[in-house]
């Protein structure tokens, strides 16, 4: 099979879908290996590397003309025009945009989206959102102390003592758990909420204060256990307890990191401006949910700006939407991993193409096939 790799062209994305490593071991299974000029760069990966790891140079309509093409993001209008009919697609094609995949239904590909894929045992080798997520937690914690005019650990010095920075981290999933983990490195204080009571226990393993809100109800009870791992929203009535603790939190810390997302639904507000303005001045919130909140370009506060880095009452607020992509290098690693050991399921060995739809990993990852959506 002909396998391209295109230079991705989404503004700030700095990931490509292969390395040196994946592209060596699609070779050594017999594929023809079509990487863009320069697609690697912004990922450390130079041209020549590519090239010693036996794939061909080409230019961007020869890598997007591939039998099968995979990409970090989903393709752009001027991308997809360059893809072949038939072609198969493998990426991270966001499968809650109904009409980007109605656009590769109609440009009669065969598409994969990775983020689909079930969070299950057997899929965690290929669960980019597992990858990609802790690498932005990790980020999100380095952006914060960046930001943020204190230190994050406890110092005696002859000069004086210095307080540790109180952390406290909404939402603890994947990235959650990574900043709770980072922050700790750093030495700060960590306190985190979340509405699944089965993370209580992780948190505290990682050494922080778990944000106890009690259910109260069954209906309660039955919300917070989620579908699949995944959170669903909450009743109002937990929400309004969680918003009293949650307040009291935000207003004794110094940095709060946001993480909390619901999968195909906009981002709960967790911290509302009137919580921004009770922080103290220097304080700074990191907001990994910008761009996904009610108004579009918020996320878990109502004032974050997706993609800018905003001050409201003295409080900095980080609204940058791909994290991931600003540890560039280590994203495309984990994330071409993540792709190759997907590819082993489609593209078995001595097998061309194979769609086996009794697999429930590449059932849940099909999008589109014979211009049509798949999605379940
Ligand atoms: P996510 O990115 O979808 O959401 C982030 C976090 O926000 C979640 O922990 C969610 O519960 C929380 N959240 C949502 N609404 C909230 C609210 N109102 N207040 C506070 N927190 C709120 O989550 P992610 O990281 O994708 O993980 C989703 C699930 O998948 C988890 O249960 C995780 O343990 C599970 N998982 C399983 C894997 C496997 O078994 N292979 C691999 C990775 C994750």
């Amino acid at each position: 099979m002909q396998i391209g790799i295109p230079l991705e062209t989404v503004a700030g994305e700095t990931r490509v879908a292969a390395t040196p490593e994946t592209v060596k071991k699609l070779v050594g299974q017999g594929h023809t290996l079509l990487v863009q000029h320069g697609a690697g760069l912004r990922a450390g990966i130079t041209d020549a590397q590519f090239e010693a790891a036996g794939a061909s140079l080409t230019d961007a309509a020869t890598a997007l003309g591939s039998e099968m093409v995979l990409k970090v993001r989903s393709p752009q209008a001027e991308e997809l025009a360059q893809i072949r009919s038939g072609a198969v697609l493998v990426g991270m094609l966001d499968p809650f945009d109904a009409e980007g995949l109605q656009r590769l239904a109609a440009a009669g590909l065969t598409s994969f989206a990775l983020e689909a894929a079930p969070r299950t045992t057997r899929a965690q080798s290929m669960d980019v959102l597992s990858s990609q997520a802790n690498i932005a937690g990790y980020k999100a914690v380095m952006l914060a102390a960046e930001h943020y005019p204190r230190f994050f650990p406890m110092l005696m010095t002859a000069a004086g003592t210095v307080k540790a920075a109180r952390v406290v981290i909404l939402g603890v999933g994947v990235a959650g758990l990574q900043a709770i983990a980072t922050a700790k490195r750093l030495g700060a204080v960590i306190e985190a909420s979340d509405v699944r009571p089965s993370v209580k226990e992780q948190v505290e393993s990682l050494g922080a204060k778990f944000i106890d809100v009690p259910y109260e109800t069954d209906e309660e009870r039955e919300a917070a256990e989620g579908v699949g791992g995944y959170a669903r929203p909450m009743p109002q009535s937990w929400l309004d307890r969680q918003k009293a603790e949650v307040a009291k939190r935000v207003a004794a810390a110094d940095v709060v990191i946001t993480t909390a997302l619901i999968p195909g639904r906009a981002a709960p507000t967790l911290v509302t401006a009137e919580m921004v303005q009770s922080m103290r001045q220097g304080s700074v919130i990191v907001d990994m949910a910008a761009g996904k909140g009610p108004q579009g370009h918020d996320g878990n506060t109502p004032l974050t700006q997706a993609d800018q880095v905003v001050q409201a009452d003295g409080v900095t607020i980080v609204g940058h939407t791909n994290l991931a992509a600003r540890v560039g290098a280590d994203a495309s690693a984990l994330y071409a991993r993540n792709v190759l050991d997907f590819l082993k399921l489609v593209l078995p060995a001595e097998k061309g193409l194979t769609i086996d739809m009794e697999d429930d990993i590449v059932a849940a990852c099909l999008m589109t096939q014979n211009g049509e959506t798949r999605r379940k």
